[in-house]
Formats: structure tokens, C-alpha cells, sequence
């Protein structure tokens, strides 16, 4: 079962078994035949973030999971719960539409809700734990539904107990966010927000005006995955402790931080550009030539171990030349 139409890098592996899930009854079911069958199980969301380096030897289980449902919180705010299986960006239109704010930084991420809390989506200046109110999962051992709230969560930068000690024990049904359907808290710190909306001559920017100017910057330098098959930032942005960034800055006067606490988060964009790689291309595989921290399958044809090569040649130079270890943020199977 080929899932090429499954994964945005378009990478063209096949799956033992494959199915796709719109109930969760119908995810119990799956599950149970694999746990009799003793196959290896994966499970699937947008694939936006996913490199598939061989065929995967057991049953894919593709998240269809719909719906969107509102409750009014207060005078304010209203909890906006939708299940796993809708796309990410459409949710947020459909928010936006309703006129309901906190989420559009976050216009037009790949993939879909039920993997937004895994690594804690953020784009712009927002995260989602920004917004999140909870998840329902359901626990793969005991095959019960549980409620994960903001804490229980822990969420980090590109982190959360999902990708930690609950890695593999949980599939995510459900999130739900708080939303402001009034007093909307706008968020244009980020510098090209800023720029794209006093080009356009907004000044007192709605929350559909920040999702125009946030649609426009990610369409100006990231590529669009229906295109060209990637999956977005291949990499995180490595935090170094403050010395050690400190002795980078004799070296490279104009290393670019961003200072919290004792450690500094670096661009990892900018240290791959500077090793060389902006661009560059090496048979099907190149890093995107707007965005250096893209890793793109250019011709269409890339393997995932094509591109996981790349990655580590990417890896090796910036380690070389500044002494940093990249972490790859897509999960590589
Ligand atoms: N930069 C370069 N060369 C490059 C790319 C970036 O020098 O080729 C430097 C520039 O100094 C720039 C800085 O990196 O000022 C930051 O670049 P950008 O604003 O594009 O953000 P980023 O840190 O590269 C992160 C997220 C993106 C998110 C943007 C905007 C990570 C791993 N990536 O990228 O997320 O859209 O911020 O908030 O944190 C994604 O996860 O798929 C993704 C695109």
C-alpha cells in the first residue's frame, strides 16, 4: 500500500496494512487487530512532518477523526474543540471566519490538530500552549480515554509529554483551545509581521489582517508541500548555553541569538546558510533556497533515505564549523 499521497516530503514507501479511521470505535477496532496480529503499528496524521526511510513492515492507521464543536466560556472567550482528523489551516480559517482569535500566527501549518500538541506548533510568536485548554487521548495500553490539561501536557519549545515518557502510549482524539471572541490579544512582536502589515498600510491590525500577513511571509519563503514535497523546518533551533555563544561571537561578529537566561537559541537556518548549504542541491534532495532550515525532495523522486543522508551531511558541516549538534524535529521512520 503505497503512502506517497500520505507524507508531504511525497516519499513513495509502502505499508504492510493500511487503514483509514473515522470513529473511535473504529481506532479500537484497528488496534485490537494489530495487537492480535502482533504487527507493528504507526499512526497518521497530516504526514507533515513525517520521513518514511522504508517501507514500514505493519498496519498504518490514518486518523480521520472530524468534527469542530464551540461552547461559550464567558463574555469573552468560547472553547473551541475539534477532533484529530481536521486539517490544521482549515480549522483556523473556520476560527478566524467565526471571528475568534489565537490562533492566527498559526495560519497555514501543515498537517493536521491531532498532532498539534505533540510539538507544541508555534509559528510568529505563538505557541499553541498559548491557547490550549486540553486533549483527549486514547491510552494504547488500557484502551481507555483520558484528559491531558495544559500542565499535564508539558509542553516546551517543539516539545510535549508526547514526544517524552508518553512517546508511543497515546493517540491523540481530540484538542480543545480557548478562544476570544472579543478583546482579541493581537500578537505582531515578530518583526516580519510587523513589516507585512505597515506594507500593507494596516494599523490597527484585526485577526484576520495578522493571518493575511502571516499567509503572506510563510508563501514568500517556505515552500508549499503540493509542490515540492517537504515538511517543514527539518530541524529545531538548538539552544547553547550563554558562554558558548559567547566565544561563537569573537568568531562570527554577526551570529544572530535570542537570549533566554543562561542559554541562547540560535537560528538553525542561519548556521546551515553559513556552512553552505542554502540552496544546494545533491541529486533529488536540496535545502530550499528561501528557507535553509527547509529540507526539500526538489525533483519529486528523493528516497526518505536520500534525504535523511542530506540531513546528516548537514549536521556534520554545522558541527564542524560551529561546533553545534542539529536535532532533527521531523520524525524519522
Ligand atoms: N535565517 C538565515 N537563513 C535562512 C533561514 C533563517 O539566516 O535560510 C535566520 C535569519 O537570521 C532569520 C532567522 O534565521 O532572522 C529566523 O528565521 P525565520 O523567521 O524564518 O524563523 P526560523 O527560526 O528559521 C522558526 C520555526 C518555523 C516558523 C518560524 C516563524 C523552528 C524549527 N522553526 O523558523 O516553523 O514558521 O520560526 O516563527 O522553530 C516549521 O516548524 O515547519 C516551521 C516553518
Amino acid at each position: 500500500y503505497s503512502l506517497k499521497p500520505y507524507n508531504t516530503f511525497g516519499v513513495d514507501v509502502k505499508a504492510r496494512y493500511f487503514t483509514e479511521i473515522l470513529t473511535v470505535e473504529e481506532l479500537k477496532e484497528a488496534i485490537s487487530f494489530s495487537n492480535s496480529h502482533s504487527l507493528n503499528t504507526l499512526f497518521l496524521g497530516g504526514g507533515s512532518n513525517v520521513l518514511f526511510t522504508k517501507d514500514f513492515d505493519g498496519l498504518v492507521i490514518k486518523l480521520n477523526l472530524k468534527g469542530i464543536s464551540v461552547l461559550p466560556v464567558n463574555e469573552n472567550e468560547v472553547l473551541v474543540t475539534t477532533k484529530a482528523g481536521e486539517n490544521w489551516h482549515e480549522f483556523v480559517m473556520f476560527c478566524l471566519d467565526k471571528n475568534f482569535g489565537g490562533l492566527e500566527n498559526l495560519s497555514l501549518i501543515p498537517g493536521n490538530v491531532g498532532t498539534s500538541p505533540m510539538q507544541n506548533i508555534g509559528a510568529y510568536g505563538t505557541e499553541i500552549k498559548d491557547v490550549f485548554y486540553d486533549c483527549k487521548v486514547l491510552n494504547l495500553e488500557t484502551l481507555e480515554i483520558e484528559t491531558f490539561d495544559l500542565e499535564k501536557c508539558r509542553f516546551g519549545y517543539r516539545d510535549s509529554i508526547f514526544k517524552q515518557e508518553g512517546k508511543g502510549k497515546y493517540v491523540i482524539l481530540e484538542v480543545s483551545f480557548r478562544l476570544t471572541f472579543r478583546n482579541h490579544k493581537i500578537k505582531t512582536e515578530y518583526g516580519a509581521i510587523q513589516s507585512e502589515l505597515e506594507s500593507s498600510g494596516i494599523e490597527n491590525p484585526t485577526i484576520q489582517d495578522v493571518s493575511r500577513a502571516v499567509i503572506n511571509i510563510r508563501q514568500s519563503k517556505l515552500p508549499d508541500p503540493k509542490e515540492t514535497g517537504n515538511a517543514g523546518s527539518f530541524f529545531k533551533n538548538p539552544t547553547i548555553p550563554l558562554a558558548q555563544f559567547e566565544a561563537l561571537q569573537q568568531k562570527f561578529e554577526n551570529i544572530p541569538g535570542y537570549p533566554n537566561g543562561n542559554s541562547v537559541k540560535v537560528p538553525a537556518g542561519w548556521l546551515i546558510e553559513q556552512s553552505g548549504w542554502k540552496g544546494k542541491q545533491i541529486g533529488n534532495v536540496a535545502s530550499h533556497k528561501l528557507q535553509a532550515l527547509v529540507i526539500v525532495n526538489a525533483t519529486g523522486s528523493a528516497t526518505g533515505k536520500e534525504i535523511f543522508d542530506f540531513s546528516t551531511e548537514i549536521i556534520n558541516s554545522v558541527k564542524e564549523k560551529f561546533g553545534i549538534e542539529l536535532e532533527r524535529e521531523v520524525n524519522i521512520i
